[in-house]
């Protein structure tokens, strides 16, 4: 949550700190913020987004070459003027921005107030910057060595950047459990929480670790450190990034473009890691591994939200084509709960950030705890893919809608990738089933790009439904986390209340909501329970429910009791869900839409969740 970019050089500051809050908006749009250092330290600051800000900035003197930006997603005090970052030292002197959480603020602020320091926002950040001058002006310490050694007293997470006005050609910055990367230019240095604000000026760059402190100076040099004080020798890398792929070439919406990327991302996914006609699937990270998780106890998935989704169907994947008992878990519930974790588990991380602080928590404990941890994540090189044993990139490409679509799909295409290849291993398929579902896997960007044609339809039944206060997704088998994914998707972007369930456990309560007003989305293309699940749509029908069902292409049963039936072509049950979720995310896109929301950027919610 919450972006941070700095820029220190020779050009100007503020246009590279708005392009690149532009694109880190995604991470938080409460408030956004710019210092910038002109002899002096300017410091515009504006509650709502990187639009307003600018606005706000209009005829204020926007020079200087040094610069510090923000955009926040509010944890500590609300989001307003006072709480927008950058924060000022009591001294006037430092300027920080900061993406995380200072656990211990409230007692390191009491502390600060004794020494007479006076406090004007209500954020922990505010806090981090007063301690470092304090430990600075005591000591009569240089910034970088001020803020070392105030790190040391800080519990929680960060990223930071600090500009020191007495100081003014260098920058400090620092991260623990929250990113950071350092991109090197010819003459100047970029600073961002992601790789996108960089990637336009250049594509060398540095991913600090945690408990390291970077100094980057004008005269083009590049120090890091450890908070223990051990210098480290920084290992540049290359970025693998397009610039235009972070552009909405043509859409309305980034949302609206990720999903109609689905088709080349899937393809992506699989390029160069299978050949159906040859019969071999390649995965890099499992391949190292490939005896561990042949021979795994069980497979533990740990992710949040769409990815945890996204785990539920990889459960039934291993279960039932490679015989390997999951548990798919919360993160965030798995890393306080005690869990029993033994070296013959497999931890399998899923995140599309790979920065999620829950997902990286319970990481960590199943490390400590012996387990091999393996990271799906599709953000190169951020925080879970370097922590993880093994792993494999879904390849999907920046996702910067905040509601999940194409990694979801990258996601799946991956674990059908490894649940096929420990299958093929352990002689739990037979050769020609095998061979099938790679043959099919082959066909599924083909088959998603035919029902994006039928968007106009999905559009016109969403148009139906704008007004819906509450929807009831349904699902079975492999389809019942596709039914809380749409409904997930629903209420996040449309803010119509929506739940998923399994639809044999309709009758176990939900059906007592169904009525006239109750759309109920029913996901009916499973081949193996179809006349169960023609049955759970008698049963809503017959409660005068209206029934949006998705079914395969001809099914002439279905479409003579739903309302409305969305045909998508046929395919293997394990692969159903890749089709049967591109209907639910292009419903809840136009229902958000036609209701007047921001499907990019949805109330409260931020794209990277780096605070538990
Ligand atoms: O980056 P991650 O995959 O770890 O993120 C997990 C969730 O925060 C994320 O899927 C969230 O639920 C999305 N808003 C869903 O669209």
């Amino acid at each position: 949550m919450c972006g941070i970019v700095a820029y220190l050089g020779n050009k100007s500051a503020y246009p590279i700190m708005i392009k690149g809050l532009q694109r880190l908006e995604y991470r938080g749009y409460d408030s956004a913020g710019v210092a910038l250092l002109n002899g002096s330290l300017t410091i515009i600051r504006r509650k709502g987004k990187v639009k307003d800000l600018e606005d706000f900035a209009v005829g204020k003197n926007l020079s200087g070459t040094v610069g510090i930006g923000h955009t926040r997603w509010a944890t500590h005090g609300k989001p307003d003027d006072r709480n927008a970052h950058p924060h000022l030292s009591g001294n006037g002197r430092l300027t920080l921005v900061h993406n995380g959480i200072i656990e211990n603020y409230d007692t390191l602020k009491k502390a600060l107030e004794k020494l007479g320091h006076v406090f004007h926002s209500e954020t922990d950040t505010e806090v981090l910057v007063h301690l470092i001058e304090e430990i600075q002006t005591r000591d009569n310490l240089v910034i970088e060595e001020a803020v070392r050694v105030a790190l040391q007293k800080v519990v929680g997470a960060y990223a930071i950047v600090v500009i020191d006005k007495e100081d003014p050609d260098k920058l400090v910055a620092a991260r623990k459990a929250s990113p950071l990367v350092i991109g090197i230019g010819t003459d100047d240095f970029y600073i961002a929480s992601d790789a996108t604000p960089i990637v336009e000026y250049t594509k060398k760059v540095v991913y600090l670790n945690d408990e390291e402190i970077a100094v980057v100076k004008k005269d083009g040099s590049l120090q890091i450190f450890t908070i223990s004080n051990e210098m480290q020798k920084p290992h540049i890398q290359q970025l693998d990034m397009e610039l235009e792929r972070l552009e909405k070439e043509g859409f309305d919406y980034f949302m609206l473009k990720e999903i109609h990327e689905q088709p080349r991302t899937i393809a992506d996914g699989m390029r160069g890691r299978m050949n159906a006609e040859e019969g071999w699937i390649r995965l890099g990270g499992v391949a190292e591994y490939v005896n561990k998780m042949s021979k795994a106890q069980r497979f533990i998935i740990v992710a949040c939200g769409t990815s945890w989704h996204a785990g539920l169907i990889a459960e039934y994947l291993f279960e039932d084509l490679a015989r390997i008992p999951v548990e798919v878990e919360y993160a965030s519930e798995f890393r306080y709960r005690n869990p029993i974790i033994t070296e013959n588990d497999v931890v399998i991380a899923l995140s599309q950030s790979g920065e999620t602080a829950d997902t990286m928590a319970a990481l960590e404990m199943a490390k400590e705890k012996g387990a091999l941890i393996y990271g799906l994540v599709n953000v190169v090189g951020s925080s879970i893919a370097r922590l993880t044993d093994a792993g494999s990139y879904i390849h999907a490409g920046p996702e910067i809608g905040v509601a999940s679509t194409k990694a979801f799909t990258g996601q799946l295409t991956l674990l059908t990738l490894m649940a096929l290849k420990l299958a093929y291993l352990k002689g739990t398929i037979t050769n020609s089933y095998f061979h099938e579902l790679l043959t099919e896997l082959e066909n599924i960007p083909a088959k998603i790009g035919k029902i994006l044609q039928n968007a106009e339809q999905i559009e016109y039944i969403a148009g139906e439904f704008k007004g819906a206060s509450n929807a009831l997704y349904l699902g079975r088998g492999y389809n019942f986390p596709v039914a809380l994914e749409g409904a997930l998707k629903l209420k996040e972007i449309s803010y119509i209340h929506a739940e998923g369930y399994p639809a044999a456990e309709m009758k176990h309560g939900p059906i007592a909501l169904i009525d006239e007003n109750m759309p109920v989305i029913v996901i009916a293309n499973n081949k193996s329970a179809y006349e169960k699940i023609v049955s759970n749509i008698q049963e809503v029908k017959a409660r005068r429910g209206v029934v949006i069902a998705i079914v395969e292409e001809g099914d002439e049963v279905i479409k003579h009791i739903a309302d409305y039936t969305i045909e998508i072509p046929a395919t293997e049950e394990p692969l159903s869900p890749l089709l049967s979720v591109i209907p639910l995310q292009l419903f809840a896109y136009y229902i958000a839409i036609l209701r007047g929301c921001n499907v990019d950027q949805p109330r409260n919610l931020a794209k990277s969740v780096t605070v538990e």
